[in-house]
């Protein structure tokens, strides 16, 4: 049986550098996802000198092979990301905590979150990280999305974090361990 064809065609990308050509990209992915009301550590409006320390913080990360960013591309751009933080404790060699998972919002429902997970756990078993853990915002649409890929609910800590509104919202902790 053939595959249904995606809605919109995109292409995912395992990026080593933030490059001054993908940087204003990743910038306003970030603003266009912080201004959708999403919980992603920023409130609206999110600042251009917080936005660009932010992918700052990132490019160092990569540099310093503590992250695996991915990409999304569709329609010549920028579409969605997410990133993957690699436990460094002698301990913890097998976790590794996903993050930052957003999609443009021109872009989404076409399938490119589900598709940035899958290949950001295909590259957590290659990294022989075997324990995924995640958060987000209690109620949001990513907490159905993670628990429909297989994602246990540890809890919700109520008043984890600020949302743009001023509420302070209750914050959903999953966690995954890989076959
Ligand atoms: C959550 C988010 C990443 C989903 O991106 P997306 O590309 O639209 O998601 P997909 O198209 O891959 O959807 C996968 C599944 O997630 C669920 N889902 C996605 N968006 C949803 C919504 N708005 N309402 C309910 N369910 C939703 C659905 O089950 C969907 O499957 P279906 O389309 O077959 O019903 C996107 O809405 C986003 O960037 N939100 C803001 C950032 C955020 O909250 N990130 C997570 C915390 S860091």
């Amino acid at each position: 049986m053939t595959a249904p064809a995606p809605s919109l065609p995109f292409t995912l990308e395992r990026i080593e550098e933030i490059t001054p050509a993908l940087e204003p990209e990743l910038r306003a992915l970030l603003e266009d996802t912080v201004a959708s009301g999403a919980s992603v550590g920023f409130v609206h409006p999110i600042s251009a000198a917080d936005n660009a320390a932010y992918w700052r913080d990132v490019s160092a990360a990569l540099q310093q092979r503590r992250k695996i960013v991915l990409v999304a591309r569709a329609q010549g751009r920028v579409a969605g990301s997410v990133q993957l933080e690699l436990a460094h404790r002698t301990n913890a060699l097998h976790r590794a905590t996903v993050q930052a998972l957003m999609v443009a919002v021109a872009f989404r429902r076409h399938g490119i979150a589900r598709a940035l997970m899958a290949a950001i756990e295909a590259e957590a078993a290659a990294a022989k990280r075997t324990l995924l853990v995640l958060d987000t915002r209690a109620g949001d649409a990513a907490d159905g999305l993670y628990r429909r890929l297989g994602y246990s609910l540890l809890g919700v800590v109520p008043g984890y974090a600020r949302s743009s509104s001023g509420v302070y919202h209750g914050t959903a902790f999953f966690y995954k361990h890989l076959a």
